[in-house]
């Protein structure tokens, strides 16, 4: 019933993952061609980035048909038939939806827009100018500017926490409710397993349109997630089609604390299974209402254990984590807060180490397996909507940012980071496409690459397998009681995981200096089962005395 609990999950981003016909864009049939790369890594369920039909604005995140597969990743015959091939791989498919904004594109839009009494008119949020024209409040757009745009033809804004290509669409609307359970039932029907949810925590606005007090133009705050109406939003959902297929369900938690986060995910409450949160992922960030995510810090290991402490704690009874550091969001980890030169493998290793020790599910994004790192372009080789708007508004226009820093930010925490093509060879493209790849490919493939790593017993890659069979083949990984341990250490990761008398141990120094002399890993010295590490000779737990540059390490003791 709850396979997700013991299972890995594996992203992809189809547009970067395998382009089967040479037109530089990833597809399903690339997909369906690495079934077996991805069944040899042992993951339970594929993820997919969105695939249905968008003008591509936010790359597939402005959807304009649900129920058709965008003819540039294939067609719906190419989903069918990976859904098919997956499952009988064992592996589970879980869509993308996004449902607190579709494309201008849609159909819905299209008619909505046409007029006030058009009988689609409220599957949007439309509101009248204030008295002077300006937009009904002052909310921002996640992507710079304004939230409100204006419609001269029928003389109103339109509401879009994203691009003005990506309206929000009107929950409070049944009609439009409906639209979207229709939707998910369509897929479930083709034996789709569950879904990932789009910035699901946005969905209910506050019908009253609160402005922020502020004195910035446009403000992204509160009153952008946890609306009055979204826990029986996805209560309904839960009732009309997550429960009666039985789908597997993680939100993107946008905005959640751990009080939202627990309302999500208790299972009493019948809503979602878990959610992404994203406190974790903001320790090397000084947001300021001006900068944003482009405000940036020094990473501090300190921080990153307190805030995953604090969540494998809060969400300890009844409800579950999520584990995650890389998606198509966030940059790469080995690059961002690793050594992706000297320590290239042992750092990839040690935070895979960490992560996958927790209590949860895990999720590795496409590359992450082989430990691919962060790219250095020139502002005009990225692609990302996200990096140009924010050039253009806090380098350009508003001039808050000097170009140098703001690059800066962009190397280290920019999406493109992660949607270079993967990296499969260390052919042209590496073997990513015989064309022209949409985005760059990173210049480091011919050392970074899945045919060597799998060719190679002690690559990140067969590490990623170990830790993932681990998950399978030993109970504790869900089941044992998370203890953080040397929680001020500013370069030693430890925990401990503990049921009855059995416990995991886990250690990683995520420095590149030796650590010695270490503390008391166990308390009663026992002798305990090596069970993973990065170093081919890591010694036994009671005789470890020192712990190499990113030296990682479980152990379990009796
Ligand atoms: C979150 C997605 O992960 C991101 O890629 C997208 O741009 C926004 N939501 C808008 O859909």
């Amino acid at each position: 019933m709850e396979w997700w609990k013991d299972a890995v999950i594996y992203q992809i981003y189809p547009r970067s993952f395998k382009d089967s016909t040479g037109n530089g864009f990833g597809d399903l049939r690339g997909v369906i061609e690495k079934l077996d790369y991805l069944e040899s890594l042992g993951v339970d369920g594929l993820w997919l980035s969105p695939i249905f039909e968008s003008p591509q604005k936010d790359n597939g995140y402005d959807i304009s048909d649900y129920r058709k597969i965008d003819p540039r990743f294939g067609t719906n015959e190419d989903m069918y038939e990976l859904i098919e091939k997956a499952h009988a791989k064992g592996m589970k498919i879980i869509m993308d939806l996004v449902a607190n904004h579709s494309s201008d594109q849609h159909r819905w839009f299209q008619e909505s827009k046409k007029s006030k009494d058009n009988p689609y008119r409220d599957y949007y949020i439309w509101k009248d100018a204030q008295a002077d024209g300006s937009p009904p409040n002052n909310w921002g757009s996640i992507f710079s500017g304004g939230a409100w745009e204006w419609d001269e033809t029928t003389e109103q804004y339109y509401l879009h926490y994203f691009l003005k290509e990506q309206p929000d669409l009107n929950w409070e609307n049944p009609k439009l409710r409906e639209e979207i359970y229709d939707l998910m039932r369509f897929w479930m029907a083709k034996g789709v397993d569950g879904w990932r949810m789009d910035v699901i925590g946005a969905i209910s606005k506050d019908q009253s349109f609160p402005a922020y007090d502020s004195d910035e133009q446009y403000v992204v705050g509160e009153n952008h997630s946890n609306g009055p109406r979204l826990h029986e939003f996805i209560q309904e959902m839960n009732r009309e089609v997550l429960a009666p297929f039985n789908a597997m369900t993680v939100g993107e938690g946008n905005g959640s604390d751990i009080e939202s986060a627990k309302l999500f995910t208790d299972p009493e409450r019948n809503e979602l299974n878990m959610i992404f949160t994203f406190t974790h992922m903001g320790v090397d960030e000084r947001p300021t209402a001006q900068l944003g995510k482009w405000g940036m810090k020094p990473f501090d290991l300190v921080e990153l254990k307190a805030d995953l402490a604090l969540w494998q704690t809060a969400l300890n009874e009844r409800f579950w984590n999520t584990l995650y550091f890389e998606n198509h969001d966030q940059a790469r980890v080995v690059s961002r807060w690793g050594n992706d030169t000297t320590y290239h493998h042992q750092s990839a290793t040690a935070f895979a180490t960490v992560l996958h020790g927790l209590k949860g599910t895990p999720f590795v994004y496409q590359g992450e397996e082989i430990g691919m790192v962060n790219s250095s372009f020139p502002i005009e080789d990225y692609d990302d909507v996200e990096i140009h708007n924010a050039y253009k508004d806090l380098v350009q226009e508003r001039q808050l940012l000097s170009e140098a820093d703001f690059m800066a930010a962009v190397e280290t925490k920019g999406r493109d980071n992660a949607r270079t093509p993967m990296q499969w060879d260390a052919t042209a493209n590496a073997g990513f496409t015989t064309g022209t790849p949409w985005l760059k490919v990173n210049p480091r493939f011919e050392e970074i690459n899945v045919e060597k790593a799998v060719a190679d017993k002690g690559s990140i890659f067969h590490y990623y397998q170990k830790l993932i069979a681990l998950r399978h083949n030993e109970e504790l990984f869900r089941t044992g009681e998370f203890e953080l341990t040397n929680s001020e250490d500013p370069r030693l990761f430890t925990y401990t995981r503990t049921l009855g008398d059995e416990q995991l141990i886990i250690v990683a120094n995520m420095s590149a200096e030796n650590y010695q002399p270490l503390p008391l890993l166990s308390t009663e010295k026992a002798t305990g089962e090596l069970l993973i590490s990065n170093y081919a000779d890591t010694p036994a737990i009671d005789v470890i005395s020192v712990l190499r540059p990113y030296e990682a390490a479980i152990y379990k003791v009796k």
